[in-house]
């Protein structure tokens, strides 16, 4: 599949059990994990679901084609087990960029879509992240440049009553609860213990994680914390930083990825998984700017943690 406007994706016809088990081998993704139908309009949904909510409805009016993923319930045996990872709903989302758009359309099929990644590896935002991961194991790649939101969709369970995020991403609870006529629109950020089942399966994997050990410096942190960080480590390890352009001016580290001119959290998902996957090429340890926990600033705080173990570096002041 082409890239969409968050993630590469890897395509396959989501009623072709063959191909969809050949997406889990390619990604070496774990089988109770179930996959994004991707659609090109309504319809692609009400194939599979004949009384979809009014929520749904409202929503993908508002928000599709975008970077929202529905969770409902499906007619029964409407889709594969391989597909749900045999939960009674499935995910769907109409992905917003004309490429994919065209391919889904043309191909005359829904298709599922997981990010075109190793399972656990940061998702891919440019087509040589999916050709490091996935050479020699897929058809080919559609290159379509680097992707424009950088981290995956939001995901949104309404199966029950109250909508829940499962996954922030670029459309936030406040913009949901504001297309919803500002009903309550909760976030379960629930950290799933391995023996736990949660509500999304893929919320018990390691996830986003490169070789090298990253560490979350505090939000408040200015150039002289990122120095002195980057000079506690400096003597054993290659260092590489993370950051807006005024902090990399001032520690000029060896090995840096520049999330900006200022801080623009739009510039920082964009960038999110580039940086990891550049920067873990280069170094053992990688200092990481973060951002307030609010808007898309969740979406990326939420995937930096995961993909540092949520390790924050500490001021030792030794
Ligand atoms: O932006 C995106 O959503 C990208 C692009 C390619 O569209 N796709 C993507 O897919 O991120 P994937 O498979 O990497 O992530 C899908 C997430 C997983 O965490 C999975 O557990 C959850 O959605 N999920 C899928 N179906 C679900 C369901 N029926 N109930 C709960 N969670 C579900
Ligand atoms: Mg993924």
């Amino acid at each position: 599949m082409p890239p969409t406007e968050t993630v590469y994706g890897l395509g396959a016809d989501c009623q072709n059990e063959e191909a969809v088990k050949k997406v889990y081998q390619a990604k070496g993704r774990p089988s109770d994990n179930p996959l994004i139908v991707h659609v090109a309009n309504i319809s692609g949904v009400e194939k599979y679901v004949t009384h979809l909510p009014e929520n749904f409805y409202t929503l993908a009016k508002t928000f599709w084609p975008g970077p929202l993923t529905m969770i409902v319930k499906i007619d029964e045996g409407s889709l594969s087990k391989s597909v749900t990872g045999g939960l009674e709903t499935c995910a769907f989302r109409m992905p917003d960029h004309p490429l994919t758009l065209k391919f889904i359309q043309e191909s005359q099929k829904e298709l599922v879509g997981p990010s075109a990644n190793t399972s656990g590896k940061p998702s891919p935002t440019k087509a040589e992240h999916v050709y490091h991961d996935l050479k020699g194991k897929i058809a080919g790649i559609l290159d379509g440049g680097a992707t424009r939101v950088g981290v995956e969709s939001t995901v949104v369970d309404l199966s029950e009553g109250t909508p829940v995020i499962l996954r922030p991403g670029g459309i936030t609870a406040e913009e949901i609860s504001k297309a919803l006529g500002g009903i309550a629109v909760t976030y379960d950020k629930h950290l799933v213990t391995p023996t736990e089942t949660p509500k999304a399966p893929g919320m018990k994997y390691k996830h986003y994680a490169p070789n090298a050990k990253v560490l979350l410096m505090k939000n408040d942190a200015n150039s002289q914390d990122f120095k002195k960080a980057a000079a506690h480590y400096s003597k054993s390890k290659k260092i590489g930083v993370m950051a807006t352009n005024d902090i990399l001016n001032h520690i000029k580290p060896t090995v840096s990825y520049s999330l900006g001119d200022k801080v623009n959290p739009l510039t920082f998902t964009h960038g999110l998984f580039d940086a990891l996957r550049t920067l873990d090429e280069h170094c053992d340890i990688i200092l990481a700017q973060t951002l307030p926990e609010e808007g898309l600033g969740l979406a990326y705080m939420n995937r930096l943690i995961k993909s540092s173990g949520n390790t924050w570096y500490e001021d030792k002041e030794d």
